[in-house]
């Protein structure tokens, strides 16, 4: 048994708190890793705020990198000094998605929100009470026990800043560009969002050889890096990139849509498809608000204009695959990294961290653990 600091939130709508934590030894296949950093993103609100369903008290952070410390029995991805980058969707290997190309869909993905580790128990511990990590992570945690499932091996030279943002938000939005969307050279994109998960979708869909890569949105910092990422074009609201869009296809519309605003709603993706034309695609990466709906609409011009309205985890990535390559692809100057990366905090500053994303101060924010 060690012990750890940790950022948690006790119910929903609760802060979050810094406490220590007990941290049991690593069982069968686990391993015990040192956090260095971990991005903030989104999904951590959405679960603090109850639009996913999550058992508190929760570890907060599920976008980490570290460094294996200790390995539990039957451990054979990782080994102790490995650097690591904490998927944060576990891929088991062998269950039907995995072995079908579907490792963002592993059937292990089941504990998000309880954070129970594959044998359904936790290695948190406060007092009597156990507790989670989300995404069966923790990352807010300066050590945790995880799944071997969740540890992405990545070369020691990648700086383990950056490493931690291979964990979520790049591989999401870039994969929601490339893989979902599948966009190809010539092609017209719109995002909508550009914070820590849509500027990679930026990224994918320039990289991808799209000729009009526009962003909508509301922040002009946002606006401002998004041209950085590779945006051709952005704008504050939808009407004023539909007006842009359709000028310049001539009434085609865009080819692809892509949603990765703070709060998904049913007006956004509307707004999505009507900036489409005829065999467009739009991809829902967001997360929307707990009871309301995201999707109310007449479906006339889906069917008579052949379009594709997609969903998409990871970016429709493979972890192990597409981490590893991502992390190649900076190194050979494919894809930016340090640019996403607007301040840092000490864990005592969750909540100032948490209160600048979503006062939109930053692309990402990240925790350095001491
Ligand atoms: N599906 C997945 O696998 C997955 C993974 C990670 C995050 N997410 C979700 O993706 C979303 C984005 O996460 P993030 O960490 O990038 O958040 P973020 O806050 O960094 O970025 C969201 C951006 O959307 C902008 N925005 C807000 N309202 C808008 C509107 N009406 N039109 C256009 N832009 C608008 C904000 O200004 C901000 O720049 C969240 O809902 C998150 O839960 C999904
Ligand atoms: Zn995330
Ligand atoms: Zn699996």
């Amino acid at each position: 048994m060690t012990t750890t600091r940790a950022a948690i939130v006790r119910g929903v709508k609760e802060p979050w708190e810094v406490v220590h934590l007990d941290l049991e030894e690593p069982k069968e296949r686990e391993v015990l890793i040192r956090l260095a950093y971990s991005g903030l993103c989104q999904s951590d609100r959405h679960f603090q705020v109850g639009d996913f369903p999550a058992t508190f008290p929760l570890v907060g952070g599920h976008e980490g990198a570290g460094i294996v410390e200790k390995v539990g029995s039957g451990v054979t991805r990782v080994a102790v000094g490995d650097h690591v980058v904490c998927s944060f969707l576990p891929v088991c290997g062998v269950c039907h998605w995995c072995s079908t190309g579907h490792q963002a869909l592993c059937d292990l993905g089941l504990n998000a929100g309880t954070g129970h580790l594959p044998d359904g128990t936790f290695r948190f511990h406060h007092g009597s009470e156990g507790l989670g990590g989300v995404c069966a992570l923790g990352t807010f945690s300066e050590r945790a026990v995880i799944s071997e499932y969740s540890c992405v091996k990545v070369d020691s030279s990648l700086p383990l800043d950056v490493a931690a943002l291979l964990g979520c938000g790049v591989p999401t939005g870039w994969g929601a560009a490339v893989y979902a969307s599948g966009v190809r050279a010539g092609d017209v994109v719109v995002i909508y969002g550009s914070g820590g998960v849509g500027s990679n979708a930026v990224q994918g869909a320039a990289r991808s050889g799209a000729s009009i890569v526009a962003v909508v949105d509301p922040v002009p910092f946002k606006r401002e890096m998004a041209e950085t990422f590779g945006a051709t074009h952005t704008f504050a609201t939808h009407d004023a990139a539909y007006s842009f869009i359709k000028q310049t296809t001539w009434g085609r519309l865009a080819n692809h849509a892509i949603i990765t605003v703070t709060d998904h709603t049913a007006e956004i993706t509307n707004q999505a498809m009507s900036i489409i034309g005829k065999v467009g695609s739009v991809v829902v990466v967001a997360t929307g608000r707990h009871g309301e709906n995201q999707l109310e609409m007449n479906t006339q011009s889906l069917k008579g204009f052949q379009q594709r309205i997609q969903g998409v985890m990871f970016g429709n990535c493979n972890p192990l695959a597409d981490i590893p390559r991502l992390a190649d692809q900076y190194k050979r100057g494919g894809i930016l990294l340090d640019e996403l990366i607007t301040r840092r905090y000490g864990l005592d500053n969750i909540n100032q961290a948490f209160d600048d994303l979503v006062d939109g101060k930053n692309i990402r924010g990240v925790i350095e653990h001491s």
